[in-house]
């Protein structure tokens, strides 16, 4: 198995949250629906994700912005829109219980923000959801760390197993709806392995890509057209 899907294994579908302000990126448009190597950023990757066979793509939005992602998104099969919620958190939870009719197999969950998805993520993830019930793209931590106290440095950290985290995270979809259900914690969670995590679910850690970059400041909409491109896939 190479962590296809194929319309006779697991039905696999996806969640974008594309329901942020964007308010560290600015401008008068959240980032998501700005335009970006001749598309708008949230199409790129819901356009990877059709593409890899994942469907339905259920992609949360923010409320006020419905027309401008129908644009955004036109033409693009099995893709469907909800309004998304006041933290990426209750985006997710909403994109996710959308979801249930569909009652699909397994689920990848990616930030809008990221819009270079490269299949063989996507492939990597789904070969690890053989084995696992939740698995997340990852890199090594290239720079050395170290904790401040009061703008000097206080101690070096060691990098050993530590990673920086990517999305598409991917899930077994009943195991990570009732994960977001059943989240006591006290402020949003990060991203969806703190809650599978917090859930008692075993995260396998698959190789993420330098592709995958999220963009947060206005800086990074220059940046990453100058990033590595994506690795080919396997197919
Ligand atoms: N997101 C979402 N719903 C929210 C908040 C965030 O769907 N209520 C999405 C964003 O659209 C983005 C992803 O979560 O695709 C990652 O969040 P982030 O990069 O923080 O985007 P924003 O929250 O939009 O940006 P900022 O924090 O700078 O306002
Ligand atoms: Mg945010």
């Amino acid at each position: 198995m190479d962590g296809s899907p194929s319309p006779t294994g697991p039905k696999v579908a996806a969640v974008v949250v594309a329901a942020g302000k964007g308010l560290r990126t600015g401008g008068a448009v959240p980032k998501q629906f700005v335009m970006w190597r001749g598309k708008p950023l949230v199409r790129h990757s819901v356009e990877a994700l059709v593409a890899a066979g994942i469907a339905p793509v259920v992609v949360a939005i923010p409320e006020g912005w419905d027309e401008v992602a129908a644009d955004c998104l036109a033409g693009i099969a099995g893709v469907r829109r909800i309004r998304g919620g006041d933290t990426r958190q209750d985006s997710v939870r909403l994109a996710l219980e959308s979801l249930e009719v569909d009652a699909p197999a397994r689920v990848l969950i990616h930030d809008a923000a990221r819009p270079v998805l490269p299949r063989v993520v996507i492939h990597a993830l789904l070969a690890a959801l053989e084995t696992s019930s939740a698995a997340i793209p990852v890199l090594p931590v290239v720079d050395s760390l170290v904790r401040g106290e009061a703008g000097a440095m206080a101690a070096a950290v060691s990098r050993d197993g530590l990673f920086r985290v990517q999305t598409p995270q991917a899930f077994d979809f009943a195991a990570i709806l009732a994960a977001h259900r059943g989240w006591q914690g006290a402020t949003d969670a990060g991203d969806d392995a703190q809650v599978a995590v917090a859930a008692g679910l075993v995260v396998a850690l698959t190789v993420g890509d330098e592709a995958l970059r999220k963009v947060t400041f206005a800086a990074d909409l220059e940046e990453t057209e100058m990033s590595v491109l994506p690795r080919t896939g396997m197919g």
